[in-house]
């Protein structure tokens, strides 16, 4: 008979332990995290995302004119990615801007923004359908498909429907799928967010996530079992971008996916060199602004 007493409204909560201090356990001797039990073809992508000397990645994110347009720093590609590319490990773009404005000779990762659907004139920018077919990320050579995903928002579903199809695509054809944690205006930015939204797309069977820094970050990256890269988010001071950037690798990240704080600085190549020393090179936020400060002094 079943048991009809009330469940008790006040039940202690049972507090989680991250083991924040336990590195991840199932890696077996590959050095991308949550991809041990991957098919050759995925480690391959992987890769070419995350370099096998230190784990870590440098991304390249200017795939904002995918629903903001020509963004101060974006207005020409043709002029500004031929400067960046020995300078970044993944160039993370649209198929459109890719195919225009960037030699197809580069020997560098690519991460292929697969969703779109909305723009900075709607109000709610979480509908979003999938926009490439996985047979033009083959073409491409994408290493892996980018889809945003909107935990809590309006297009909540849609954009767990678009980031399982091209999950499903992706196990198809041994492409990884990078899952984008969006915020948008009225979304928290809390750890208890992010914890939830990261997890659940990393349930969802995505390969790499993307999402902002925050507090806590340690506990949000001990939970995720696939590797996290942090955005950059609205421009900071120089400095500021490069405590971020060293926070974040100090609290587990496998590394930046960084727009605006390297494109609208005023030294995009000298940013994303720092960048690289920190993700890369073990610098701390001290010293990679030691080396900003040296590269953009004035030449007497
Ligand atoms: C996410 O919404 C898109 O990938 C953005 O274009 C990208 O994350 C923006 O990069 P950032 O915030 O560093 O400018």
């Amino acid at each position: 008979m079943a048991d009809k007493e009330e469940p008790k409204k006040d039940a202690e909560k049972i507090e989680k332990n991250y083991y924040t201090d336990v590195p991840f356990k199932t890696n077996g001797n590959f050095h991308v995290k949550g991809a041990a039990n991957l098919d050759w073809g995925m480690k391959k992508h992987l890769t070419n995302i995350f370099n096998p000397k230190s784990g870590n990645t440098v991304m390249f994110a200017f795939d904002h004119g995918y629903f903001m347009g020509s963004v101060s720093g974006l207005e020409r590609l043709d002029i500004l990615i031929p400067q960046l590319i020995d300078h970044v490990d993944v160039l993370m773009a649209t198929r459109g801007a890719l195919r225009t404005c960037v030699k197809p000779n580069f020997r560098k990762g690519i991460a292929l923004r697969v969703s779109a659907g909305s723009s900075m004139i709607n109000d709610d920018l979480s509908n979003e359908l999938i926009s490439v077919d996985v047979e033009d990320a083959i073409r491409m050579n994408a290493d892996c498909m980018a889809v945003q995903v909107f935990i809590g928002a309006p297009g909540q579903l849609s954009s767990i429907n678009n980031l399982s199809r091209v999950i499903n695509a992706g196990v198809r054809f041994s492409i990884p799928t990078l899952g984008v944690i969006a915020v948008g205006k009225n979304m928290e930015r809390t750890s208890q967010y992010f914890k939830l939204a990261t997890r659940i797309v990393a349930e969802l069977g995505a390969n790499i996530i993307k999402t902002y820094y925050c507090e806590q970050f340690d506990e949000i990256v001990a939970a995720c079992p696939v590797p996290i890269v942090v955005a950059g988010g609205k421009k900071l001071s120089e400095k500021e971008a490069l405590v971020m950037a060293y926070n974040s690798m100090q609290g587990g990240a496998r590394g930046l996916d960084m727009g605006r704080n390297i494109f609208q600085s005023k030294n995009p190549v000298v940013m994303a060199d720092c960048i690289g020393k920190i993700v890369h090179n073990k610098y701390t936020d001290k010293e990679a602004w030691e080396y900003y400060c040296e590269k953009t002094k004035p030449k007497k």
